[in-house]
């Protein structure tokens, strides 16, 4: 069948859209082996069959990520869980059903069949099923299970744009199919379900409160408690993480609007939750731009805002940023945890 990309190409890498016929395309090129970046409702992934470990390989090189941080496999029906799965437990059935599709990733005992390179060499794998139409009906496609992390290279700002892909990956991968911006903003909850009490090991899109509906009770590490220290559960929760080239510190409001904490030299940006609290701050004087998270101060619009704005404050070349600390509930969690690591470089 002739190939006609109905949108661009950059470098190497052919932009697609979400017709079926683009679509087939961007299965296609999975199941022989070739990366395909593509939004899910969460954030844009870099996809390879997660079968292939050649494949997966160029997943590591591409983003210059290290080898010990295991990759998400992308599931887009219920019984493909067997595919990569050895066992599901009671709790983890019950999350599957009531959550799935969604923003949550469901940590399980590996199938031998899934190859270490996905799983960094652990007994166990991540497991995520989609909601994003585009994304399941690629993975459904390509016919087999897509490991995909965050399509940014490693250390960065995950992208929530086809257009945040194509600055930063642009050269490293085959194809990326362009479905708009992605609707929640930050990457799925992670939950490790091979524990006896389900442990938390990141915060992201399903709320932890909508989790414990589910199973009741959820072990929350103390550093997602606001507190910085305690071991490192998941290997890919680097502290240093989601980071802008411009320096970032986080604050409480009161501190910002204090004329006491005194901003270095250059130019700074403030980033805070609503608009009201911009408004106030621009007031001040003292930044030399203020920007917030939503305008209503709602929290599932600043978690889909997050991610965009800080690529487009790195684009502006801001020297540095003081961002907001927001509240710990809901999405709010996902988004203090995404700003504090952006802070520590
Ligand atoms: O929303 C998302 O989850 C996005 C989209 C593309 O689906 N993906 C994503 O992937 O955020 P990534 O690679 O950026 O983050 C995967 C996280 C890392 O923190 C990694 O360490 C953890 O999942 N992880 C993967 N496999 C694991 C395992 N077997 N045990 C513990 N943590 C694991
Ligand atoms: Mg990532």
């Amino acid at each position: 069948m002739p190939f006609s990309p109905r949108i661009a190409t950059i470098g190497a890498m052919i932009i697609l859209d979400t017709s079926e016929e683009s679509l087939r395309k961007a299965g296609a090129a999975l199941a022989s082996g070739l990366l395909v970046a593509l939004p899910t409702e969460t954030v844009y992934g870099l996809g390879a069959d997660a079968f292939n470990p050649l494949a997966v390989a160029k997943v590591f090189e591409a983003k210059a990520r290290p080898s010990f941080d295991p990759l998400i496999v992308h599931i887009a029906r219920m019984e493909d869980l067997s595919r990569v799965a050895a066992s599901v437990p009671p709790l983890a059935e019950r999350l599957a059903l009531a959550l799935w599709p969604g923003p949550l990733t469901i940590i399980l005992p590996k199938r031998p069949e899934v190859p270490d390179i996905v799983t960094s060499g652990l007994d166990t794998v991540a497991v995520r099923f989609p909601s994003h139409p585009v994304a399941r009906r690629i993975i459904e496609l390509s016919g087999t299970a897509v490991a995909a992390p965050s399509a940014n290279p490693f250390g960065y700002i995950s992208p929530t744009k086809a257009e945040h892909v194509a600055r930063t990956l642009g050269g490293k991968i085959d194809f990326l199919v362009d479905g708009g911006p992605c609707a929640v903003g930050v990457e799925s909850t992670v939950i490790d379900a091979t524990k006896e009490i389900p442990e938390l090991l990141r915060p992201g899109g399903m709320p932890l409160e909508r989790i414990r509906e589910i199973v009741g009770e959820i072990a929350v590490p103390p550093r997602f408690h606001g507190s910085e220290s305690g071991p490192m559960a998941s290997p890919g929760q680097l502290s240093s993480h989601y980071a802008p080239r411009s320096a970032l510190r986080l604050f409480e409001f009161s501190s910002l609007c204090d004329a006491g904490i005194f901003p270095p030299q250059g130019r700074g940006a403030a980033l805070v939750f609503d608009g009201e609290r911009a408004a106030k701050l621009e007031l001040s004087g003292r930044f030399d731009a203020v920007f917030a998270l939503s305008e209503k101060g709602e929290m599932t619009e600043a978690a889909a805002a997050l991610f965009a704005l800080l690529h487009n404050l790195d684009f502006l070349e801001f020297d540095w940023i003081y961002a907001e600390k927001v509240p710990d509930e809901g999405l709010g969690r996902a988004i203090k945890d995404r700003l504090f690591r952006a802070s520590r470089k």
